[in-house]
């Protein structure tokens, strides 16, 4: 299981290896809602976090503590000697010393495979820039595996499909599932080119629109993103496009059994009203981080 020794990007998985990982989760989902585990004893989880986090972080140590790993954080840079100028290498080189596994978070697009270059443990992509975030996928997955949905799957995706990278890593993702996929979003965060030619000439049947009105029948999931402030170069054009799209529950109404699922965090893309209906499972999506992490943590250390 996992040659490469490294999660960088679900390009590099099979889709042999995704099911296998979703077995393995669901094999642990027990621990993850409490019953303390030793599959980890005397593991050491480094978590380098360079851009913030709330799920992606605290869902690896509450994986790695439940099985009965230790963890080490580095919060933020400010908080740490890239303060002080030290370069990505040679932090990577000092901590990879240190633990048996990095999990590393950067804004930079490329940031996880240079790292895993100069690491002497296995490191895993918490998210690159606008690049990847495999774990993000694998528990997209896992959701979806649970709701006896993943084969055959309709799903509209809806928002900042140019900067968001959970788009990036599931699209590819659901490739390799035949799913159906419906992309929605503004002109401007259109899914980018080199992606979508990627994924038609895998053979996944795409539609792109604007408007979500046009597809929620079509659909088993929606799956709702955030348009990713952080990452547009001009405040202004951020601006031309905040708040064009908004999940309500009289849009739910059109199709009364669509899964509702969102990476998180959310800011104003799903009205809270939503969060009370059945089709909402963006919270539990989030709590099947920890099985899913879990499963990755104890591929990666041969447990
Ligand atoms: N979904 C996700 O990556 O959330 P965080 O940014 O809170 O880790």
């Amino acid at each position: 299981m996992f040659p490469r020794g490294h999660i960088i990007s679900i390009r590099d998985f099979s889709k042999r290896e995704i099911d296998f990982v979703l077995s393995k989760a669901k094999e642990l989902e027990s621990y993850a809602m409490g019953t303390q585990g030793d599959l980890l004893a005397g593991k050491i989880l480094a978590n380098l976090f360079y851009e913030p986090s709330t799920r992606t972080r605290l869902s690896f140590e509450a994986a790695m503590k439940r099985l009965g790993g230790e963890v080490i954080n580095m919060y933020s840079p400010e908080a740490s000697s890239a303060a002080k100028g030290e370069n990505l290498a040679d932090t990577i080189r000092t901590v990879s010393s240190y633990c048996d596994v990095i999990a590393l978070r950067h804004p930079q697009e490329g940031a996880s495979r240079m790292a895993a270059s100069f690491s002497s443990v296995p490191v895993i992509n918490a998210g690159d820039g606008a690049g990847q975030h495999p774990t993000q996928t694998l528990l997209d997955l896992y959701t979806i595996m649970r709701e006896g949905l993943l084969d055959n799957l309709r799903i509209a995706i809806i928002g900042d499909l140019k900067y968001g990278r959970t788009v990036h890593s599931l699209t590819y993702a659901l490739s390799l599932y035949r799913a159906k996929l419906y992309l929605v979003s503004p002109p401007a965060l259109r899914i980018p080119d080199e992606i979508k030619s990627d994924l038609e000439e895998s053979g996944a049947e795409i539609f792109e629109c604007e408007d979500i009105a046009e597809v929620i029948r079509e659909v088993n999931v929606l799956y709702v993103t955030r348009i990713q402030k952080e990452r547009f170069p001009d405040p202004a054009e951020y601006s031309k496009v905040a708040g064009t799209y908004r999940i309500t529950t009289k849009l739910i109404a059109e199709n009364e059994n669509v899964m509702i699922m969102h990476p998180l965090p959310r800011v104003d893309e799903i009205d809270v009203e939503v969060d009370r209906t059945k089709n909402a499972r963006y919270f539990l999506q989030a709590f099947y981080g920890v099985p899913v992490r879990m499963a990755i943590l104890s591929i990666l250390l041969g447990r």
